[in-house]
């Protein structure tokens, strides 16, 4: 990548202890080991992989919302992962957040003005009359009305309350957010409407953002970039084009094999086989060498490195002959 990166990622590794059992080692679940990416103001980095590859670790981690195992997050350079929770807050300003869950994002008790108020006061943005004004034109931005600032959030729908949920992340006018499965649990008739929102208001607030979605559909009409996630490893990173027509780690082919509703060509052939196995557990090498139908012996003992296959576009895999 030749741009300078916003947020850069560097060896970073979450692992959740898991309670002693009886005399035994103290084991951990590794949700996160060793994954380093970069992502430039304005750039739309995707995150996929499966249901606990640690999508959603790396995204709270990438915000410092917990702390890492090992590993640093530098953000304009500052070193997140080592600042202390006061210096971290002028940053915590310039880093939002937007859940997969609206309904639990927003206090039910609180309108919806008030919750985009309370925001602007947190942070020191404006005075009491011009936070009105900056409230509801924040509502209009995300296609909602200014009036809609006295309605309580049940009275909305869940795209409704996704749009200000949007709004109150963008309220403090971030320069990166990381959104984590944003239209997962919406209808997938508002799904498009919440997505063309996001990339319109990404592309005019030059925001840089990390995707994160186990639906490829949708990375692949958000993402610049797209990186692949397998047991919490970076398996294949590169750009959105390349990964969907020319993918060269059989966990991304076989990730677009399995994907419904794909615009490019979807590659044939490779099942990805059984289940994901446990992060408390992974394989020894090359952690997706269980359901790898590539797999030769050294993929048991060696762990891959990265590797450049062309511009941006890294893998994870000791093969270099295989095409799909
Ligand atoms: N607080 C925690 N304590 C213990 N284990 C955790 C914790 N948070 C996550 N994990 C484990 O870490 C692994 C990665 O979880 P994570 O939520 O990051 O995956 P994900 O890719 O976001 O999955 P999903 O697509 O289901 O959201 C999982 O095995 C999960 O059970
Ligand atoms: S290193 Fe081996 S097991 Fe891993 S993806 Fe490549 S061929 Fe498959
Ligand atoms: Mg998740």
């Amino acid at each position: 990548m030749t741009r300078p990166a916003l947020v850069a990622v560097d060896d970073l590794a979450k692992h959740f202890p898991l309670p002693r059992r009886g005399l035994g080692l103290r084991t951990a679940v590794r949700a996160v080991d060793g994954v380093s990416f970069a992502v430039a103001p304005g750039e739309v980095l995707g995150l996929v992989g499966e249901s606990g590859s640690g999508k959603s670790t790396v995204g709270r981690l990438a915000l410092r919302l917990i702390d890492p195992t090992r590993g640093r997050v530098r953000f304009e350079g500052h070193d997140i992962t080592a600042e202390r929770p006061r210096a971290l807050r002028p940053l915590r300003r310039a880093m939002q957040m937007v859940f997969q869950d609206p309904y639990a994002s927003l206090n039910p008790r609180r309108s919806v003005g008030e919750a985009i108020g309370e925001v602007l006061r947190l942070h020191r943005i404006g005075v009491r009359a011009d936070r009105r004004e900056r409230t509801g034109a924040l509502l209009a931005k995300v296609g909602l009305a200014a009036a809609d600032m006295t309605r309580m959030p049940r009275e909305f729908s869940g795209g409704q309350r996704q749009r200000i949920a949007i709004a109150r992340a963008l309220a403090v006018e971030p320069r990166f957010l990381v959104a984590d499965e944003p239209v997962s649990a919406l209808d997938v008739s508002v799904q498009a409407g919440i997505l063309a929102l996001l990339r319109s208001l990404q592309e005019e607030l030059h925001l840089a953002m990390l995707f994160i979605s186990h639906d490829l559909s949708v990375v692949e009409v958000m993402a610049d970039r797209v990186m692949v996630l397998y047991l919490g490893r970076v398996m294949e990173v590169g750009p959105t084009r390349t990964i969907f027509t020319a993918p060269r780690h059989p966990y991304t082919a076989g990730l677009l094999a399995a994907a419904p509703r794909l615009h490019g060509v979807r590659p044939a052939g490779v099942t990805l086989r059984d289940e994901i196995p446990s992060p408390a557990n992974p394989p020894s090498g090359c952690v997706f060498r269980t359901r790898c139908p590539f797999a030769v012996p050294e993929c048991a003992t060696t762990i891959p490195a990265p590797r450049p296959l062309g511009p941006g576009h890294t893998m994870a895999c000791l093969r270099d002959d295989l095409r799909f």
